[in-house]
């Protein structure tokens, strides 16, 4: 049984496989360089520091980069509160060691096939001929890279998968709230649920265990919105899309993130264009309630949560 970052407790003898999100070589107050490091595995993330750098690991720790798997033994310690990692040793993994990939890297409940079926089973059902098409031809293009990529670098769905389950939720509840009101477009509220964030493909930048080491640099100076409507605009031309359409879409992908300062130049000016963004939301927002949850015990809060305005989460007990 593995011991997992989520059940580190002070003291603690630690011997286990890591991923490393981030790792730096610093130099402290005496001068002496020691090595920083954020580690992960499936259920958290911890920071560690190793004091001690010996001459002859001096090339594998200046070396270290995201997504690199390494054996690590320490202790757990505390730091303000919060479980660190004292490192005593660290390695280099080599192919032949037993790794359960599950248990190093976050992983959408679902298989990545199932939900990907799952959603060109829903385009495949739209009535309208151009959306369908319009979709279909994202989705095929990309289907390799939305096995594997998350929905976010930190934040909602940072995991294996996670593009594909945010959009998977988004259609489900698109779906019911298109019952509800039933003025809308359902083909096209859920077209634009299909394609609101395919331009993170190309935004972030993932591993194929959907570990996301940064972004872009067409993502820094664009991002996945304006990338979007880009790429919208050429593919409907392309496939002769009539303009209304196009600019429908290209405005969902603008628009969703509602407020200019997270990236919005427009606000949404039609219904279905405003319940993507709810939709968006909602998804994104339960996903942080469930994932901080997850790591609490019931009856108790959890720390406080940066994304959710520094709330501390109550977990029930029944
Ligand atoms: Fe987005
Ligand atoms: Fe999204």
């Amino acid at each position: 049984m593995r011991y997992n970052i989520a059940d580190f407790v002070n003291g603690d003898s630690v011997n286990e496989f890591f991923v490393i999100k981030a790792a730096d070589v610093k130099t402290g107050k005496t001068g002496k360089h020691y090595l920083a490091v954020d580690l992960s595995d499936a259920t958290g993330i911890v920071s560690g520091k190793k004091w001690d750098l010996y001459p002859n690991e001096r090339d594998f720790v200046y070396g270290l980069k995201a997504g690199d798997i390494v054996k690590i033994s320490g202790k757990v310690t505390e730091f303000a509160g919060t479980p660190q990692l004292n490192i005593e040793a660290i390695r280099a993994v080599s192919s032949e060691e037993p790794i359960e990939r599950s248990e190093l890297y976050k992983t959408a409940p679902e298989p990545s096939e199932d939900m990907y079926q799952w959603i060109i089973g829903r385009i495949n059902a739209f009535e309208d001929e151009d959306l369908k098409k319009l979709c279909l031809s994202f989705y095929e293009d990309n289907r390799e890279k939305l096995m594997y990529y998350p929905a976010a670098m930190r934040n909602h769905h940072a995991e294996y998968g996670g593009l594909l389950y945010h959009v998977k939720r988004m259609m489900m509840m698109g779906e019911r709230a298109c019952e509800v009101y039933t003025n809308l477009s359902k083909d096209l509220v859920l077209a634009g649920v299909a394609l609101h964030d395919i331009e993170k493909l190309n935004e972030i930048l993932s591993d194929e265990n959907g570990m996301s080491p940064g972004y872009t640099t067409k993502g820094q100076l664009l991002g996945h919105l304006t990338m979007g409507a880009i790429v919208i605009d050429g593919r409907c031309r392309e496939l002769g899309i009539p303009e209304e359409k196009a600019l429908m879409l290209e405005h969902m992908s603008i628009s969703h993130h509602y407020e200019p300062d997270f990236g919005s130049p427009k606000k949404p000016l039609f219904p279905e264009a405003e319940l993507l963004h709810y939709l968006d939301m909602m998804d994104a927002k339960m996903f942080d309630f469930e994932d901080t949850l997850s790591n609490v015990k019931p009856g108790e809060f959890s720390d406080k949560v940066f994304q959710l305005d520094n709330r501390k989460l109550y977990k029930r007990t029944f």
